[in-house]
């Protein structure tokens, strides 16, 4: 009988197209997916160190795992990601019953991993080399994952993908575990980019959303020249069947005219930036060495604004970092009201050992003011998201249909009429009423109604008339 695959993924969207590979590897191999965890003989954890949550509920849910080993030992269970990079061995300590750890840099290895751990030759570790283990080269090579093997069946949906086009990072913010996780930065080569994207596309897939840390610092030479993320946007837009193209995560000091221009010139891509900004002190900014002042940013949103005046822009905050005080935090709100985000994804700041931050400074906010500044941030985003959301009322968004929102559906006289769900081009979340052959195709969505978070609309039946139908 063919191996059985339980697989959960937290974390960010590069830990969902890792998983997409591991699957794809997996699936090479003869195994099936599961969704049942009782099913499956091989249980895998693709995790995530950005913050302390994420891991305690990894350990959790190991930890529930141990009486399923003792009954079945022939189950292999793996960690894998950014917090088998970072413990390592002792992931073995504290679940001595896991088989299996792999950092992200070597999931390549998974399946043959497997394979020995199955054949009796005990546990299994493979991660990349730290940042000061040895050669520059060394360690990038150690860090280089697998990316052409694909699955589309893993998916959010069939027809929409990540395409990684960089790893690791070399910013090192004194809070981030990512340059320790994923390694050194390094951009892939444009021609791989490029032949993914028509693979993608090959296969249905009509959205893609290319991934890095710091997404705009990709560079890659090559014959001479310099490639940047400007340079693959046009030619990616030139992908038959690509109709929709976003990039994440943005580094705000890598914001550069080039881009936005792109941005504002081909129609495939999304105006929507997510560029996060992380404290509106400078003193927080310094502490967090994120590298620009809180001028800096303004700067850069004015010439957001100039050169796209319809685009979104959403960011991330940390509340609490080290020694943030009430005045430091009541200038990051104030610059939420003044740069009126999208949206705003917000943490309290979560100490992790191998940081600067973790070894340097004080963890010195309490939790209940993190909490509580946590939640007046989230207030003011609210406002302005609600507010910006209402602005939209009228309007007719080309929306690619994702799938149900809810199980609600009703009967009409031509069949069944659900909830669907899908992005605006500007990534703001439309809910409608229609019928499932419209899911995975664009049409035209009217709004009549909005929270802070999702606009409801209607498609538009009669064929609007191209002007009006609104790309931003
Ligand atoms: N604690 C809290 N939030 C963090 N982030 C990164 N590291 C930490 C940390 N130690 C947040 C940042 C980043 C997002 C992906 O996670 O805001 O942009
Ligand atoms: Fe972490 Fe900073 Fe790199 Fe983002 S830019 S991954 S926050 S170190």
């Amino acid at each position: 009988m063919a191996h059985r695959l339980y697989i959960e993924t937290v974390g960010c969207q590069m830990n969902v197209l890792d998983s997409e590979m591991v699957v794809a590897s997996l699936k090479r191999q003869g195994y099936e997916l599961t969704r049942n965890i009782e099913q499956a003989d091989t249980i895998l954890f693709n995790t995530c160190s950005v913050r302390q949550h994420a891991e305690d509920k990894v350990y959790s849910a190991l930890g529930k795992l141990k009486r399923t080993k003792r009954r079945y030992p022939d189950k292999i269970i793996g960690v894998l990601g950014c917090m088998a990079q970072k413990d390592q061995r002792l992931i073995f300590e504290r679940a001595p019953y896991v088989d299996l750890v792999v950092g992200p840099g070597q999931l390549h290895r998974v399946p043959e991993l497997i394979e020995r751990a199955r054949q009796g030759q005990g546990r299994q570790m493979a991660v990349s080399l730290g940042r000061r283990d040895g050669p520059v080269e060394e360690i990038r090579r150690s860090h280089e994952t697998f990316d052409p093997l694909r699955d589309p069946t893993m998916r959010p949906t069939p027809f929409q993908a990540y395409l990684r086009i960089q790893i690791g990072c070399d910013k090192f913010c004194t809070y981030c575990v990512v340059p320790m996780t994923r390694g050194p930065e390094q951009g892939r080569p444009p021609s791989h980019i490029l032949a993914e994207a028509h693979t993608l596309a090959g296969q249905g897939c009509v959205e893609i959303t290319l991934l890095g840390q710091t997404v705009n610092s990709y560079r890659y030479q090559e014959g001479g020249r310099t490639y940047r993320l400007s340079d693959l946007l046009y030619a990616l837009h030139d992908v038959p069947g690509i109709r929709r193209i976003k990039f994440v995560t943005n580094y705000p000091k890598d914001m550069t005219d080039d881009l936005l221009q792109a941005v504002r010139d081909l129609p495939k891509v999304a105006p929507y930036l997510h560029v996060p900004l992380q404290s509106g002190s400078d003193s927080i900014l310094r502490r967090m060495k994120r590298g620009y002042t809180v001028e800096d940013y303004r700067h850069m949103m004015a010439r957001i604004r100039e050169t796209l005046p319809q685009v979104a822009v959403a960011s991330d905050f940390i509340v609490g970092f080290c020694g943030e005080t009430e005045e430091d935090f009541e200038q990051t709100k104030q610059l939420v009201r003044e740069c009126r985000f999208k949206n705003s994804f917000i943490f309290k700041y979560s100490p992790r050992p191998g940081t600067k931050a973790f070894e340097l400074m004080e963890d010195d906010v309490p939790e209940e003011v993190k909490q509580r500044r946590n939640n007046e941030l989230l207030e003011i985003q609210n406002a302005i998201s609600e507010e910006q959301n209402l602005e939209l009322l009228g309007r007719t968004f080309e929306v690619l249909v994702e799938g149900r929102s809810k199980a609600s559906w009703k009967q009409n006289e031509t069949g069944p009429v659900y909830q669907l769900t899908g992005r605006t081009p500007c990534d703001r979340i439309a809910v409608f009423e229609g019928t499932l052959d419209l899911v995975g195709q664009f049409v035209p969505v009217t709004i009549y109604d909005a929270t802070a978070h999702t606009l409801f609309g209607a498609v538009e039946t009669r064929q609007p008339e191209p002007e009006l139908v609104s790309l931003v």
